[in-house]
């Protein structure tokens, strides 16, 4: 089992981001935050700090390459990371209408370009350690395109898929490269749904999971199990099964 001390998480002003914050405050943790609210960072840092963890916080936009590059170099230089997980993500989509021209736009610049701005940076100072885990945050959606959410679930296929490629690529050097793919779970991102979401989990239970899940270098972390075996079907049928089944189906708000 890995074992992780310097931990910079993106998307840690709410939702799953600051669960998996909580989740790793402890003694002996440093904890590097990042998301654009500082405020909520701010009193997200306090509370792991209350937990014994040193915590440092940045306001930046992961769509911010250079900023991005200079907050994770700035990082490893004070405390060499050993576990990055890229999770600031957002969605579109509004009942019926799907997501528009703009929301699709940002959905890819901040699910993809996000995620490659967080783990690029990272990777060949990991490697040259021979140590060092990076989570990147896709979904259960990433295996087949909703009607309402395809650039969401188009987002999430492409970190899913570039995930799957780097392990393999970074095996070599050390570095241990995991996909995560939550099913339904409480988080301001959910709350806008009125529809019913099967088998949705609170917040610090899925961090529970990710944070197992990240330890054993587990090649895809994907929860909750009987969400995941449906997605996983629903991506492998042929779509002349599947796109009649799921033209009915919800639209997200
Ligand atoms: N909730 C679910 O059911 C679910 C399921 C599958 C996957 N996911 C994924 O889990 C991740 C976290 O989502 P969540 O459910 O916890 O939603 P959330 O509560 O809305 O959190 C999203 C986080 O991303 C940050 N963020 C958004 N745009 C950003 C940007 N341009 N730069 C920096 N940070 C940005 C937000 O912070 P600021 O607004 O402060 O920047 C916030 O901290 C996302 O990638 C999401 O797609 C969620």
């Amino acid at each position: 089992m890995r074992s992780f001390r310097s931990i910079l998480i993106t998307g840690a002003s709410s939702g799953l981001g600051a669960a998996l914050a909580e989740a790793y405050a402890g003694p002996g943790i440093f904890l590097h935050l990042g998301a654009r609210r500082g405020d909520l960072l701010a009193e997200l840092a306090e509370k792991c700090r209350r937990k014994g963890a040193e915590a440092g916080i940045a306001a930046i936009d992961v769509t911010d390459a250079d900023a991005m590059a200079a907050w994770i170099k700035g990082a490893d230089a004070g405390r060499p990371l050993d576990l990055v997980i890229a999770n600031a993500g957002i969605s579109g989509g509004t009942s019926g209408g799907g997501e528009s021209a703009d929301q699709a736009r940002a959905i890819f610049r901040v699910n993809v370009d996000g995620v490659l701005n967080t783990v690029l940076p990272v990777l060949p100072l990991m490697a040259a350690r021979r140590n060092g885990q990076i989570g990147i945050m896709a979904s259960l959606a990433g295996h087949r395109g909703f009607p309402g959410a395809p650039a969401n679930c188009g987002s999430k296929a492409a970190v899913k898929v570039w995930g799957e490629g780097l392990r393999g690529e970074m095996a070599a050097s050390g570095v241990g490269v995991s996909v995560i793919m939550p099913g339904f779970v409480t988080t301001p991102m959910t709350a806008v749904n009125d529809f019913p979401m099967p088998f949705l989990m609170p917040a610090d239970r899925a961090a529970g999971i990710i944070r197992k899940g990240l330890a054993a270098n587990r090649a895809r972390i994907a929860f909750p199990w009987p969400m995941a075996i449906l997605s996983w079907l629903i991506g492998a049928l042929s779509p002349a099964i599947t796109d009649r089944m799921l033209r009915a189906a919800p639209k997200k708000r």
